[in-house]
């Protein structure tokens, strides 16, 4: 028993086991003592039941009352958290916590409970029911308390005490507005279990209205298109957007705090972060909306909103320089279809051949030379007599004009428009590439999360991750050593996949970059807030509602097209068609009219009497 009394105890309730725990301190309990065991056992049956209910007995409470009387008949399965000490984080390991413990359900009596006042760290309830068992209730004092301040739904039962007939005092519900311009407790009127059948009975929405709060976000705004500042000096973007929502539907104003060097932060070793995230952490900003994914760590240290956008960590790559031109009389035709052509004609030459040998016989050259000069739209001079002849010639023509109309049109095709080896559109194809990699060193995840990546593609483009400094002098934030790397042709971009297609733009180079189509680490945008944030649901339920209408989507792609540049600029940038382009066809030309002149000069030479028929 003197384990019970030095440390906190959780276990399921055994009625039993409490009375026999409470039996150490036989005392005379008030009249109305009663009462409140049964608003107890009321509101557990009642608006409590189906919720997994933690309960708790402040010490003052024992002493003063009989928990016996207090718990008297109480049924249902709840976890008791039993204390005389405050201690508690010391005690127990994590697994040994009650967890999913939604409805917390204090009883206190007079003076100011530590679990209010200091509330372990495990503690995160959504719902908090305070039941005062003493005749005096400092309602404004305990809603003040860090524990009711920091959860959602909070509210008390106090004591109507009747002094000359203490069996018939009622209890009444108290709750607050904590954001609202009159932060006084209010009343719900008097305890029934009829009135308050729900949890909604008894917590109403607390943060409807922020009346007029102001609420600080320290932001960097060189994060396109979640957050940047136009040359009028507004501050813009689609996360800034959902918070200009929030702050319409909520009532609240908010002010962007902006440093000069404004970095995402890191988590350090003694569980601090630095930069935007840190300020939130320490509770000097309230909440976070650049672009942050919910990392497991910052889920931890952070309250996070409900998810507004997914996206990754683009790779921006230099387009594949242009093939040769001269090349281009290759390209209508792939490999195989040139291997076929080729066959083809020799197998007419063949068939033409031994066909002719009904008729005129025909050498094998003059065959070739016959099926391959329709080839190059020569005429045919003479039509052939024997009819099998006529017939292959004549589909051979067709074959050859299917082949040549194709040809031509793709020849012009290829000429006008440049063509590039196939880019790179996996992670796979990156590591096996040449390419390194490059980031800006402002403190992501990403370099280290690579580097340590038990996958091995990963592991492969960490070690080949290089960082760059970042500049906060330079008109792109040290963006501009990355940007050159990939311009050089060594290096793939690393970051926020929006923003560093847009930084492209900015830099007049979109037209000689593409992403690769795979993206890394796709995860979840979200806010960030201050750990226990009460007012946070608030959020989730009004970002949940931007994007299923569409607006958050809406609003990114029309931030997207007014800042990349116009398509019509690039339109102007297409080739125009020059000589350099026709380099192939001036070089069959050539080699035609070469080969021709070699052959007359033989003829010449060979047959020097011969004369043309
Ligand atoms: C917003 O809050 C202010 C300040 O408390 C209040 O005067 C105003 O009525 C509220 N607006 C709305 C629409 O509730
Ligand atoms: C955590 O470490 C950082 C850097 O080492 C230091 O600046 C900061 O004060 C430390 N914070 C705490 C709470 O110890």
């Amino acid at each position: 028993m003197l384990v019970y009394q030095s440390v906190l105890v959780v276990s399921v309730v055994q009625v039993v086991m409490c009375r026999a725990d409470v039996s150490l301190w036989p005392r005379p309990s008030p009249s109305w003592t009663p009462v409140a065991g049964r608003v107890l056992r009321e509101a557990l049956t009642g608006p409590l039941s189906g919720h997994q209910v933690m309960l708790m007995v402040d010490d003052g409470v024992q002493r003063s009352l009989s928990l016996d009387l207090l718990l008297t008949g109480l049924t249902s399965p709840t976890v008791l958290l039993h204390t005389t000490t405050h201690n508690t984080d010391n005690h127990f390991t994590t697994q040994q916590l009650p967890t999913a413990q939604d409805v917390l359900l204090v009883v206190v009596g007079t003076g100011s409970p530590w679990l209010l006042w200091s509330p372990p760290g495990w503690l995160s309830p959504r719902v908090v029911l305070v039941l005062v068992a003493a005749q005096t209730c400092s309602a404004r004092k305990h809603f003040q308390s860090p524990l009711l301040q920091n959860t959602p739904s909070v509210a008390l039962l106090c004591l109507n005490h009747k002094p000359q007939t203490p069996e018939y005092s009622t209890y009444s519900v108290m709750t607050h507005l904590p954001l609202s311009a009159n932060p006084e407790p209010v009343s719900l009127g008097t305890w029934h279990p009829n009135t308050f059948m729900t949890l909604e009975h008894i917590f109403p929405d607390q943060f409807q209205d922020f009346g007029g709060t102001a609420l600080r976000a320290t932001v960097s705004i060189f994060d396109k298109p979640a957050v940047f500042q136009r040359d009028d000096g507004e501050v813009d973007g689609f996360s800034t957007r959902i918070l200009a929502a929030m702050a319409y539907w909520l009532n609240f104003t908010y002010t962007y705090n902006i440093p000069e060097v404004a970095v995402w932060g890191e988590y350090l070793e003694n569980g601090t972060y630095t930069g935007i995230i840190g300020d939130v952490q320490r509770g000097e900003s309230h909440l976070a909306i650049n672009y942050f994914a919910l990392t497991y760590q910052r889920s931890q240290d952070f309250d996070y909103s409900v998810s507004y956008f997914r996206e990754g960590f683009g790779l921006i790559l230099r387009d594949p320089p242009p093939l040769p031109h001269w090349q281009s009389i290759l390209y209508p035709y792939t490999g195989v279809v040139w291997a076929a052509v080729c066959g083809v004609v020799i197998l007419t030459t063949v068939a033409y051949y031994f066909v002719s040998f009904r008729g005129i016989r025909l050498s094998f050259i003059i065959s070739f030379l016959i099926v391959f000069q329709s080839f190059l739209s020569q005429n045919v001079n003479q039509v052939p007599r024997v009819w099998v002849s006529r017939g292959l010639l004549g589909l051979w023509l067709l074959a050859t004009w299917v082949l040549r109309v194709s040809y031509t049109s793709n020849l012009m095709a290829f000429l006008t428009v440049p063509t590039f080896q196939p880019p790179l559109t996996t992670l796979v194809q990156l590591a096996d590439s040449e390419f390194r990699l490059c980031m800006v060193n402002y403190g992501e995840f990403v370099p280290e999360a690579l580097a340590t990546s038990s996958h091995p593609i990963l592991a492969r483009l960490g070690a080949k991750m290089d960082l760059v400094p970042s500049a906060e002098h330079l008109p792109f934030m040290g963006q501009e050593g990355c940007m050159e790397l990939v311009i050089a042709g060594t290096h793939a971009h690393v970051d926020a996949y929006s923003f560093v297609l847009l930084q492209y733009s900015d830099y007049d180079a979109d037209s000689q970059v593409y992403p690769l189509k795979e993206q890394l680490y796709v995860g979840s945008q979200v806010f960030f807030f201050t750990k226990r944030t009460p007012w946070k649901y608030k959020f989730d339920i009004g970002m949940r509602r931007l994007v299923e209408a569409g607006l958050v989507l809406y609003w990114y792609t029309e931030i997207m097209q007014e800042e990349t540049h116009n398509p019509k600029v690039r339109e102007s940038r297409l080739p125009v068609l020059s000589l350099s382009h026709l380099q192939g066809p001036f070089l069959l030309l050539a080699v035609g009219g070469g080969l021709a002149t070699i052959a007359l000069l033989a003829e010449r030479l060979l047959h020097p009497n011969t004369t043309s028929p």
